[in-house]
């Protein structure tokens, strides 16, 4: 690895690169303070990119993407400032390693561009086969389903939901009911298969709008009235606890008036859409762990990568849409989606086993020590694990998991960095959207991290841009760390 420098001189330093790391000076900060040094001139505040671009936010009012709200997401536009800023043409194929609800492949096939991406979870892959087939759709037979959901009562069923544990109780009886009698009806209509998927994929969508939970971040949160809240409430009272406040999410909404809304809504964009169709172009949505997949692919395939993979937020997708994968039929699996995630909760184990296993079966256990290699020697890496280890002696850390979701989620990111450079083609552009991150008053340069990692397989750091809008810290952190604004980035390498 490449010594890192350690000037001392502020006028090297930016306003955006940071010159403290450890709250109080705690632990060692060298390493990451050199990093923030290295990168300094590639950070760049812009409101090219502000936050409502890189969330999911600006999707809300989009035609097709809004059909599923995705909170992980990023936006449709983002992707198209992308796309522009890496000079990506028709011809090319763009990767997109965590495609999430496909707003990279929407994108690209909205502009003409092939993509590839790869995703773990069901429901974003319903997603992307329902929005993806938006030119396919027969309208006419949209709309008489349409008058027919509006004229008819579905007969009940005795199909039942099958729920995970975290979800019992998430709809009222009577509500569950209706989503299984309209489940079991749209199957036996008599329509077209693309029609059926669509039928599926709108209810798969609204399961959140007509439950008691609401998606959180991190959490699935609960309204009181789910007979799950109430009973653990009733425990408590009898035990001589106070209560547990649930949230309260209102009059819920008829789900025959949500089908409605929300096939309306798809039929006028499937109207807009149909009358202005893009140049044809392919995409794909490969089912699988990025981990695993990318080093089968073959290389020098791809022109750019958008992508954002999941921050290290601690925030667990198998748990916020639980709902959705429950409604789709994953249930033992889901043990197995969780782990396969990329470590970004403190459940996670390590992978690194299985890596090695894997990249043996496929002759490449060089290429898995070489990239092991280069994780374990990152001074930046070794300094931060030190510092967690440290942090946990003293009672700062509030979960020992956190120490190995950190070490697990930059040696599972680096051999994404790794396969990267080799699938890309000369030239590619590679942009990583993430946050930073802060536990027990650590900083943790995710974006200059990243980037020191990608350098060593090659990648030249390009821009590291910086949203105006700094990303606030957790209560717990402010109340014992005090508050420290972290940077939210879009990183951009390309290969040389
Ligand atoms: C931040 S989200 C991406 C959102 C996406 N940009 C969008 O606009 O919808 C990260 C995604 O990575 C997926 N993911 C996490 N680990 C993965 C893995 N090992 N292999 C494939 N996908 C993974 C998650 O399921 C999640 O959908």
């Amino acid at each position: 690895m490449q010594q890192l420098s350690f000037f001392q001189d502020t006028e090297t330093y930016t306003s955006l690169a940071r010159n403290s790391f450890s709250h109080d000076g705690v632990c060692a900060e060298m390493a990451r303070i050199a990093l923030d040094e290295r990168y300094a001139h590639l950070l760049e505040e812009t409101d090219k990119f502000n936050r409502q671009l890189v969330s999911f936010q600006a999707n809300k009012t989009e035609v097709l993407h809004s059909w599923m709200k995705y909170r992980e997401g990023f936006s449709a536009n983002l992707v198209e400032l992308l796309i522009k800023e890496l000079e990506v043409e028709s011809g090319d194929v763009i990767l997109d390693p965590f495609a999430g609800s496909a707003t990279t492949l929407l994108e690209a096939k909205m502009m003409g561009i092939n993509a590839v991406g790869i995703e773990l979870l069901p429901h974003c892959h319903l997603a992307w086969e329902a929005k993806s087939r938006a030119f396919d759709y027969n309208l006419d037979e949209l709309r008489s389903i349409r008058g027919l959901i509006e004229q008819t009562i579905p007969p009940e069923t005795d199909e039942k939901f099958q729920h995970l544990k975290i979800t019992e109780t998430a709809f009222s009886s009577q509500m569950e009911k209706d989503l299984m009698a309209y489940t079991y009806w749209f199957e036996t209509l008599d329509v077209d298969q693309n029609t059926k998927l669509l039928c599926k994929f709108l209810l798969a969508s609204l399961l959140e709008e007509i439950s008691y939970t609401r998606k959180d971040g991190q959490y699935l949160r609960w309204d009181s009235r789910a007979d799950k809240i109430r009973k653990n409430n009733k425990k408590r009272i009898i035990q001589g606890k106070k209560p547990l406040n649930g949230i309260n999410k209102g009059t819920l909404p008829d789900i025959k008036q949500v089908l409605l809304e929300r096939l309306n809504r798809i039929i006028i964009d499937i109207a807009k859409l149909k009358n202005d169709p893009p140049l044809l172009s392919h995409q794909n949505l490969i089912e699988g762990n990025t981990l695993y997949t990318l080093p089968t692919v073959a290389a020098n395939k791809f022109s750019a990568v958008i992508t954002s993979p999941p921050y290290a937020n601690r925030y667990d997708y198998t748990r916020t849409y639980a709902l959705e994968l429950a409604y789709l039929g994953v249930y033992d699996e889901i043990f197995n989606l969780r782990q396969s995630q990329l470590s970004c909760t403190v459940e996670n184990k390590s992978k690194v086993g299985k890596l090695e296993a894997h990249y043996q079966s496929i002759g490449c256990h060089n290429r898995y020590k070489q990239i092991l290699d280069i994780v374990e020697s990152n001074l930046a890496l070794a300094e931060i694990n030190i510092a967690l280890s440290k942090r946990n002696e003293r009672g700062d850390v509030n979960n020992r998991g956190i120490l190995t979701m950190i070490n697990q989620y930059f040696t599972e990111l680096t051999f994404i960095f790794a396969e990267l450079y080799r699938v890309c083609c000369t030239g590619a552009g590679v942009v990583f959207v993430n946050d930073n991150v802060r536990y027990a008053g650590e900083v943790i340069p995710v974006d200059t991290l990243s980037t020191n990692l990608a350098e060593q397989f090659g990648f030249i750091p390009h821009k590291i841009y910086v949203l105006p809008q700094r990303k606030g810290n957790s209560s717990q952190q402010m109340g014992k760390f005090g508050r420290e604004p972290l940077r939210k980035s879009i990183t951009i390498w390309k290969k040389p």
